[in-house]
């Protein structure tokens, strides 16, 4: 459950960034997220099994067990992980034939994150028209966005590298909600891109009034993610912006950054995104290790395709 004081915070942060975005002059009608949030009820629920898994993550007395369990309860995700664990990338020699197997080749903790991935593909698996993504474009992206902030966090030494693991799984959700709303706007939107050259989260706070950060905060409250990845997912593309953990907002942030680049899941979000410097400072990494970063997590993609197959 989340921590509601803290996902308060969250939310009058997000407000003082909208007060400073009116200063300067980019804001729009207000309107359109109140009748989302009234329509919240439609909003379907957070897959049962990805919430289960959330759960279990967030839970340090979880044991493997616990995790068999989950994954026992659906026929799809148990075939899906022995694929995984009898996958080239973990190059075990002989088949892995049982959950109780897996856990021992993935580890634990990956076998956490890969079960939340997993199951949560279905409910990201149609096209996001308003962002023109492709089918599955998005969770593609958001995987890749995963397992690159999975990386990061090691690299940074952050306390659990499974946090930004979900948190970079699940930064984009906003955008799964607006794609049903924002099909009218979107042409207003790309308009204001290509013609005056703002930047496309400008352009949603313009056309719509809010952007995908702020509607991911707050479906995610209702959906009772925890307030670490709450903050990650408002402020993925101004990690200043953060205060309960800044260093996990940096990190989703650079590994948003690097898929980008990356060209992976693109579309319309991908175009002027800045890099925050203050980022890589949080999170220790210098400007020249960047590059090094960008080519190494190339490799995720190996990765990435042992989960999509
Ligand atoms: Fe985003
Ligand atoms: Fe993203």
């Amino acid at each position: 459950m989340p921590d509601k004081k803290n996902v308060e915070r969250v939310k009058k942060l997000i407000e003082k960034r909208k007060l400073a975005q009116k200063k300067k002059g980019v804001e729009g009608k207000k309107d359109l997220i109140q009748k989302i949030l009234s329509d919240i009820d439609d909003i379907p629920p957070f897959s049962q099994i990805a919430t289960k898994a959330l759960k279990l993550i967030n839970n340090p007395k979880s044991s493997a067990v616990d995790i068999g369990r989950v994954i026992s309860y659906d026929q799809a995700l148990t075939a899906k992980v022995l694929r995984m664990a009898n996958s080239a990338y973990y190059g075990f020699p002989k088949e892995v034939t049982t959950v109780g197997e897996a856990i021992v080749i993935l580890g634990y903790d990956t076998l956490k994150s890969i079960v939340l991935a997993l199951s949560m593909r279905k409910f990201y698996d149609h096209p996001v028209k308003g962002y023109g993504l492709q089918k599955g474009e998005l969770w593609r992206h958001s995987v890749a966005c995963a397992l690159t902030a999975k990386f990061i966090g090691n690299h940074v030494n952050y306390s659990n590298p499974e946090e930004p693991f979900v948190a970079g799984l699940l930064h984009d959700v906003g955008k799964l909600i607006l794609s049903e709303y924002v099909k009218d706007e979107y042409e207003k939107i790309m308009n204001m891109v290509t013609l005056r050259n703002v930047t496309f989260l400008d352009a949603e706070k313009a056309i719509l009034g809010f952007d995908h950060q702020e509607m991911g905060v707050r479906v995610s409250e209702k959906w009772n993610f925890p307030d670490k990845i709450i903050e990650a997912i408002g402020f993925h593309h101004q990690p200043t912006g953060a205060e309960i953990d800044p260093l996990l907002t940096s990190i989703v942030h650079i590994a948003d950054f690097i898929c980008l680049s990356l060209g992976i899941g693109i579309g319309a979000d991908g175009m002027l995104y800045a890099l925050e410097g203050k980022a890589l400072e949080i999170a220790g990494i210098s400007s020249t290790e960047i590059d090094g970063l960008i080519s190494e997590s190339l490799e995720v993609t190996i990765e990435i395709d042992s989960i999509l197959s």
